[in-house]
């Protein structure tokens, strides 16, 4: 089965029963880092437009955190958008912090940090961050929840929207959302990309 399957596969069994994670984890790990030293090639000129345009829509967080941030791209570019902000960027597979890590620019360095971690159990205070983005990420929502701070944001987006290989429907990203207190929606796209900012009062 190739990867982008697996990777489906793997995003509609969790987001159904999370705690079939820890059977699935091991897999993700590995096939991440080996797709690490490429991944760059991946990115393409949408990557981070709806992305982008959700973050427009915001005020300046202090903290903010990218789950499953791979090479870091959308790291950067919430770095990027709020040039106050302490960013934090955190991947499962090392192949790809270390990644990150060697394409972070020196005049973000001071700023943006990557750290390995599970989105399903991460290392960070409740309420730590004012928002938490994903890109092309398996949302665990309990977690997510739990790390953003009372009045955060929350941003989800899609590069290929729902042709992306890890992709869940605004809808069940809505109900989901909302059963952990978010009660502000609004979507975005750019080209194929999707995004749904969630805000929580
Ligand atoms: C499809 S890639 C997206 C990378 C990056 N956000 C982008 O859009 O270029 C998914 C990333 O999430 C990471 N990942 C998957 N499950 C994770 C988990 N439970 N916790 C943290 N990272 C995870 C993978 O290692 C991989 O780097």
């Amino acid at each position: 089965m190739n990867q982008q399957r697996v990777a489906r596969i793997v995003t509609d069994a969790v987001v159904r029963r999370p705690g079939l994670w820890r059977l699935l984890r091991g897999r993700m790990r590995s096939m991440f880092d080996e797709l690490a030293p490429t991944w760059q090639t991946r990115i393409g000129p949408h990557h981070v437009g709806a992305l982008s345009l959700a973050l427009a829509e915001l005020q300046s967080p202090a903290r903010a955190l990218d789950v499953g941030t791979g090479t870091g791209v959308a790291a950067q570019t919430v770095a990027r958008c709020f040039p106050e902000a302490q960013v934090v960027g955190v991947d499962l597979a090392p192949g790809m912090v270390a990644e990150a890590q060697a394409l972070l620019p020196p005049e973000l360095a001071l700023r943006v940090r990557f750290e390995v971690g599970d989105a399903s159990e991460l290392q960070f205070d409740d309420g730590a961050f004012e928002l938490v983005t994903l890109e092309n990420m398996i949302p665990f929502f309990d977690e997510l929840a739990r790390v953003t701070a009372p009045a955060g944001a929350i941003v989800v987006s899609f590069s290929r929207g729902d042709e992306t290989p890890i992709y869940v429907s605004a809808d069940r990203l809505r109900r989901e959302l909302a059963r952990r207190g978010f009660t502000q929606f609004a979507d975005f796209s750019a080209g194929p990309a999707t995004a749904l900012l969630a805000r929580r009062r």
